[in-house]
Formats: C-alpha cells, structure tokens, sequence
C-alpha cells in the first residue's frame, strides 16, 4: 500500500490538506496524526472494519482495548452512560488535553474497540491537528499509538514512518509531540477512581479535583508482586527497543559509578554498549553510545525525550542500554513506570 505523508504547521493548518485525511477517516481507512503526548494511528471508531485495520496495521493484540478520541466534551454523552458528575469536573480540568477516562460504554461503541469490555476510554487531545481532524471527520476516532505492537511510542512522524510506511493509508506529520509519554488512563467507573496508567497528568492533580483518586497497584509495585493490571495493554511487553535495558537506581553519584563500572565489564566483552545519561551526568561516562534524556532537576524534558532516545539506541545498534533511573515524583511517576516496561522489570539497586 501506498502511504502518503502530508506536513503540517500546527499553527497555520491547512485546511484544504487536512481535509484530505478527514476523507481517509471518513471512508474507512488509516491515518496517523500527531497528539501532544504521542502520535495515533487513528480510524473511525464507530466502524468495525476500519478498527480491525487498526489492530492489523500494528500487529496489535485482539484483547487490548483502543481510546476514542473526540473534539468536543459533549461527544462524550454519545460513547459512555452512567457517567458520574465528578467526570466533569475532571475534564473541564484537564480537557482538551493528555488525560483519559474509562466510563461504562454506550451501545454505540463496538465491541473490537473495547476489546469485549463493557467499558470505553474516551480523551479529548490538545493538539490542534488532532482537534481539527476529528471535528472535520466528523466521526469519533479510534487511535492507539502509531507504534509497532511492542515498540517505543511515536513521538515524531519519523518513528511512525519507520513502523507504519507501507501499511497505513496516510502519515500526517506535524512535527514532535510535546508531552512524549501517553495519556493519564483514569477509571472513573468505579469509586474511588483509580489511575490504570499514570502520565502527564499526576495522581496529586487528579486528587485535587476528585479527592480520593487510587492508583494500580500494578503500577506502584505495591501488594502482589503477579498483580495483573485492570487496563490491559499495560500487561504486554511495551516500548522495547531491541537492545536489552538494565535501569540502575539510587543515589545519583552511586549510579554514575555503577553504570561506568558496568559499561567497562561489558564493552571488554566487545558488547556494544549505550548509556541513557542525564543533562547533569552525561559527560562523566564513557561508552559506545551516550545519550541525555534531558534535565534531572525538570523530569518533564526527560518525558519528552524517553521514546526517541531508546529507538535512538536502536538506531545505533546498541546492544546494552544502561539507564539511570529518576525520581518516582510526579511525572516521574509515568517516565519510571515506561522505563521499566521498557526493561522488563531489570531494575538494580544501588
Ligand atoms: O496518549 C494517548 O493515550 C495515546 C494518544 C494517541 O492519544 N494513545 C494511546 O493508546 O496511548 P494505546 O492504545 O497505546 O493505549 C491505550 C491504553 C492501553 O493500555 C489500554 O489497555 C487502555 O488504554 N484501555 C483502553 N480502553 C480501556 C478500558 N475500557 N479499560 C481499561 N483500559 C483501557
Ligand atoms: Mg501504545
């Protein structure tokens, strides 16, 4: 299949091109679009067909449920019942914008979106691409991150022509996406709500709206070490660059030494080694590959860059990446929880 890849400047769209993909979306096909936390491979959600497409351009299990996403609040009526007040307050909040919430889903929703489930994830993004193309659609849209099934997130239209060229109907890059990790996944059909997948938005701002606001116990580490998840993508094996990834976690100037200490052992074995450092340590190492995530001190940088610094890796043909781990604060919360999915849980303390 021939994938046509269209730019555009968020700032100035162009209208008469992005109607071009709205087409697309309309007649039952692909496109990939920027947000602003990732990029989404996205389809009419209330067509089954085109959903199914989703899952096969992505290699995407059957049994991981999509998010649909929508231009307007009020779409929200038409996908969800039995919506509990606080949900709007929570979106009048944080939408349009990198939060999702789960609701008890509507008849209208079919049942390859929700993966069977009688519950619907529904977000509202920010990004002004994102909006004009839903609204002009005309449709509510299915859209997963526009990743290989597995692979890191897209946070730039380059990862998702490395995945998706050749199986997708169209690309609409418009440039980085500026959050870098995915949506904040909020349950609200239980109570206390509970956080399913933590990201730009914190368990303290949701709080603040809510009150009491849970988070999974999967997520935290909390309880049972075999806890399974209540959302289910976040039981698959995610982000994985090819490389094996080994996160190193405490005092920072221990887990300089360490990392340097590892690099060395490795790299006499001629393996090919690659350090995912920070702005504050990066020149203290030395390793086939080095690369900063972005500032210790503003965790929102390193966000941003997670995604592309591991396929950079990827890129380099690293064969071991040594991450420093950061503090569990705030989005520190979310870059920590994609780290170590990214990792397979190979944390060593320090
Ligand atoms: O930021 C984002 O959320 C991006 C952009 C494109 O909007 N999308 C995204 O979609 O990350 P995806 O498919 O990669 O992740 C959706 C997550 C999965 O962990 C899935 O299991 C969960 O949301 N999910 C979807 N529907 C659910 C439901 N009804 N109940 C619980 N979890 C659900
Ligand atoms: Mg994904």
């Amino acid at each position: 299949m021939n994938t046509e890849i269209i730019k555009l400047d968020k700032d100035h769209i162009d209208a008469d091109k992005l109607r071009l993909a709205a087409e697309i979306l309309r007649n039952g096909g692909r496109v990939a679009f920027p947000t602003e936390t990732v990029y989404g491979l996205g389809a009419n959600a209330l067509d089954e067909n085109a959903v199914k497409g989703i899952f096969a351009a992505k290699g995407r299990p059957s049994d991981n449920p999509l998010i649909v996403h929508i231009a307007k609040k009020e779409s929200l009526k038409e996908l969800a019942v039995e919506i509990p007040p606080e949900t709007w307050k929570v979106v009048d909040k944080f939408w349009p914008g990198p939060l999702t919430v789960v609701l008890k889903k509507s008849a209208a929703v079919p049942g390859v979106i929700t993966a069977g489930l009688d519950t619907v994830a529904v977000r509202m993004p920010s990004h002004p691409v994102a909006l004009e193309l839903i609204r002009m659609a005309e449709v509510p849209v299915a859209a997963p991150s526009a990743n290989t099934s597995g692979k890191p997130s897209p946070t730039r239209a380059k990862h998702v022509i490395e995945d998706l060229e050749g199986k997708i109907e169209m690309i609409v890059d418009g440039g980085a996406a500026k959050v870098g990790l995915e949506s904040t996944v909020l349950d609200m059909s239980v109570y206390p709500p509970v956080i399913l997948r933590p990201g730009w938005v914190t368990p303290r701002q949701l709080s603040e709206v809510l009150g009491e606001v849970r988070v999974d116990p999967a997520i935290t580490g909390a309880g049972d070490k075999k806890a399974v998840p209540k959302s289910p993508g976040m039981k698959y094996t995610h982000y994985s660059p090819d490389a094996d990834l080994i996160i190193v976690q405490g005092e920072v100037e221990r887990v300089v030494d360490k990392i340097g200490q590892l690099a060395k052992e490795y790299m006499g074995k001629n393996i090919r080694v690659g350090i995912m450092a920070t702005e504050q340590t990066k020149e203290q190492y030395r390793a086939d590959c080095v690369i900063s995530m972005g500032d210790r001190e503003r965790p929102e940088t390193i966000a941003s860059g997670l995604f592309d610094t591991l396929r950079k890796f990827d890129e380099d043909r690293v064969e071991l990446i040594l991450a420093e781990a950061i503090d569990h604060d705030g989005i520190g919360l979310a870059v920590m929880n994609r780290m170590k999915k990214a990792a397979g849980n190979k944390v060593m303390v320090v």
